[in-house]
């Protein structure tokens, strides 16, 4: 909307475009939807994050296939969600550095880090490049996310950091065979758990709040209910 009134018009008519584009920008200031980066976003309950938050957010979603972030991308723009689809391996440091360099800007409120993928061998057969790569994308990245979110969350004093964790960070030492052994998975999800209920008492003097939203034994995409999910209260 052009604010700016010309000299020629007469005075009645400055002052209700004037009030005219006020209020469009009181408008937009309320239509505006918060931002949320989930992580992990094209399935499971990455999936399902999206979809409960589309209604009243825009999105960022990050995965490492496109392809598959594109269709549900463009599902969720139906409902008015501005919705960026944004490709990254956050097993690498180069997928991390993509996702950061995104939270810099600092406009993301919300962020989901969801993403995770467990390794089901035992240590010893485990190839060395392997353990970097488990351990960066269940447990590195979440914290290199959140401390580049952060800041943008503090200088606005709103936003949430929620991580997803795995019943099988509670599980050392246990030998259900229902629970195979997952070393690297389950010190991963363990170390997620300690750092997201830490970094909830640092930041529990200011509007940002931490909380682990999900901890699931078991789910799958195919099931008729949708996973159970958090997000922090205010
Ligand atoms: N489902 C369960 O029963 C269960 C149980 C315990 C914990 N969890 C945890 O819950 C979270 C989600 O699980 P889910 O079952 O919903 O998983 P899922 O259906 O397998 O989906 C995993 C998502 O993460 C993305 N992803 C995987 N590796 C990635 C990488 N290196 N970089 C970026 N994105 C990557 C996948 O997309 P791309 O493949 O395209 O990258 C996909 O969007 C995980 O952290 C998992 O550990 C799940």
């Amino acid at each position: 909307m052009n604010a700016t009134p010309t000299v020629n018009e007469p005075r009645e008519r400055q002052v209700a475009t004037l009030v005219m584009a006020c209020l469009g920008m009181f408008v937009d200031g309320l239509m505006s939807r918060p931002l949320a980066l989930i992580t992990g976003a094209s399935s499971g309950i990455g999936a399902a994050y999206a979809r409960l938050l589309a209604d009243d957010h825009d999105l960022v979603l990050v995965a490492r296939r496109a392809d598959r972030l594109s269709e549900p991308a463009d599902e969720l723009r139906t409902t008015g969600a501005a919705v960026e689809v944004l490709p990254a391996d956050l097993g690498t440091p180069e997928g991390i550095a993509a996702v950061t360099k995104r939270l810099a800007a600092g406009d993301v409120r919300l962020l989901i880090s969801n993403a995770g993928a467990g390794g089901y061998a035992p240590l010893v057969d485990v190839a060395p490049d392997e353990i970097d790569r488990l351990l960066t994308l269940n447990a590195v990245a979440p914290v290199q996310l959140a401390r580049a979110a952060l800041p943008g969350m503090l200088a606005a004093d709103d936003g949430a950091v929620v991580t997803v964790a795995s019943l099988l960070a509670f599980s050392a030492g246990q030998v259900d065979p229902h629970m195979p052994s997952r070393t690297l998975y389950a010190a991963a999800k363990a170390a997620t758990v300690a750092f997201t209920r830490t970094l909830a008492h640092e930041v529990a003097d200011t509007g940002v709040r931490a909380q682990v939203g999900s901890a699931p034994g078991w789910w799958r995409p195919t099931s008729t209910t949708e996973p159970a999910v958090a997000f922090p209260s205010p």
